[in-house]
């Protein structure tokens, strides 16, 4: 199959993302935590053959939080579990930099690739909200920009890491009694800015060689820390010529640091409403429309700006001048809602619930949603997506309607080309680095 394929992950989100999804009469409030729920999405997904399943993560709530977001597993945990219930779909989990470790980060990425045999991705993320400090005895957040240092620093650490074990140095020769190959195992000795470790990890390389990383920061900073490292970038745009503009951006950067650009893989966020006929995908839009209210979508909204309260400003003036509050958060999508704000006057309540609404572009038939798809993807927009739920139900309207569209015009896969995430994705096993050193020193 030489035709440029598109990518699907499908985001394990429980109650759904939104404050008001779990009041919806379809919805399964217990689904946050309830094992059954996600076994079932996992196995549909792959029935559908995604290629990976993603489970988003933070580190700090309040009691304003969204339902989700108050009560839910740890991406790892979970991830684990739907590995043994699942052959071939990919496996990403989120897990932060700036609160963890890189020898537990390296340790449990490995784990979950040789539990799975080859299908774990880490979705590389920073975290916005300067209240996760609180969580982890940090007496500050650290800077955006110190975030991003940050991130290089523990990446690249667990990269090192997972080469500690070259691929044949485990000998395990009962014979001999020999369990591996000394000259085989190296020992990292990282001292750097923000971490020292010295390594070796204790767990042999994985079948990926590494993990594959998924990455999300769209920020000038987030942006060249994704083209350098990144294998798929996760992405959020407000239209279709944003997105455009994002791909070839990212892209650009990929290829200066001296990557192969048509290697990775952009994948914004697709919010689909899929009926059977046109009205009743308007009559399912309605309902999720329905299950908004302005309160919920106001404090949505103030997450981009690190929480900050937009109850004190008047709901129907303009929208207020809080720019400084995204600098250090969520960056990019907090300029994003001031840019389109001020571009088209809207009041605070209206940005506000626009922001918490799904797109009208994809809301239709299966194949109105598989037209709005093929225009981004052959329109230099998307080379996948990561598709939410805006509705009980929603990954089987989805699986039912779209994807046997897509199929049929040669732009998704019938059946998995490999068993793991990296060979789905189209991404070489990269070679162990101390392999490498030893190659050419020879
Ligand atoms: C599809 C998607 C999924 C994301 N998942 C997470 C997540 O699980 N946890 C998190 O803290 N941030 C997540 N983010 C946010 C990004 O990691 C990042 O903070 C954000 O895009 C802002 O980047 P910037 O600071 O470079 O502007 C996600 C973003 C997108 C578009």
């Amino acid at each position: 199959m030489s035709k440029r394929q598109l990518k699907l992950g499908f985001i394990l989100h429980g109650v759904g993302p939104g404050w008001g999804d779990w009041r919806h009469p379809d919805a399964d409030p217990t689904a946050s935590t309830n094992i059954d729920f996600y076994l079932r999405q996992a196995k549909l997904a792959e029935q559908a053959k995604f290629d990976f399943l993603f489970v988003a993560d933070s580190v700090h709530i309040t009691e304003k939080s969204s339902p989700h977001y108050l009560n839910r597993f740890e991406p790892l945990t979970i991830l684990s579990a739907l590995a043994t219930a699942t052959q071939k779909i990919g496996l990403v989990g989120t897990l932060t930099v700036s609160y963890s470790e890189p020898y537990t980060v390296a340790r449990q990425f490995a784990s979950l690739d040789h539990i799975s045999k080859g299908r774990a991705g880490w979705n590389v993320v920073t975290s916005w909200l300067s209240g996760s400090a609180e969580n982890y005895g940090k007496p500050t957040h650290p800077p955006h920009e110190v975030r991003y240092r940050i991130a290089a620093e523990h990446l690249e650490t667990v990269r090192g890491l997972w080469d500690s074990w070259e691929d044949d140095a485990l000998l395990r020769d009962k014979a001999s009694g020999e369990f591996f190959d000394p000259s085989k195992l190296h020992t990292l000795n990282h001292k750097g800015d923000f971490f020292s470790v010295r390594g070796p990890l204790n767990i042999s390389r994985s079948p990926q060689g590494q993990p594959v990383i998924f990455q999300a920061g769209a920020s000038e900073d987030g942006r060249n820390f994704s083209a350098r490292y990144a294998d798929a970038f996760f992405t959020e745009n407000s239209s279709f010529e944003a997105s455009q503009i994002y791909y070839a951006d990212i892209k650009k950067r990929a290829a200066a640091f001296g990557r192969a650009p048509e290697r990775l893989n952009v994948l914004p966020a697709l919010r689909a409403i899929v009926g059977r006929t046109e009205e009743d995908a308007e009559r399912l839009y309605k309902e999720a429309v329905a299950l908004i209210r302005v309160e919920d979508a106001l404090v949505a909204l103030a997450r981009s700006f690190n929480e900050h309260d937009l109850t004190q400003y008047p709901l129907d003036g303009p929208f207020p001048d809080i720019a400084q509050y995204g600098a250090e958060s969520n960056r990019s999508s907090s300029e994003r809602i001031i840019r389109i704000a001020r571009e088209e006057n809207l009041t605070l309540r209206e940005t506000a619930l626009r922001f918490a609404s799904p797109r009208r572009e994809f809301v239709g038939t299966g194949v109105q949603v598989a037209d709005a798809i093929q225009h981004w993807f052959d329109g230099g927009a998307a080379d996948g997506f990561i598709l939410f739920e805006s509705l009980p139900r929603q990954l089987d309207a989805f699986v039912a309607e779209v994807v046997p569209v897509l199929q049929e015009r040669g732009l998704f896969r019938r059946e998995y080309e490999h068993s793991t995430l990296r060979g789905n994705l189209g991404l070489d096993v990269p070679e162990n680095q101390n392999t490498a050193a030893r190659r050419k020193a020879a």
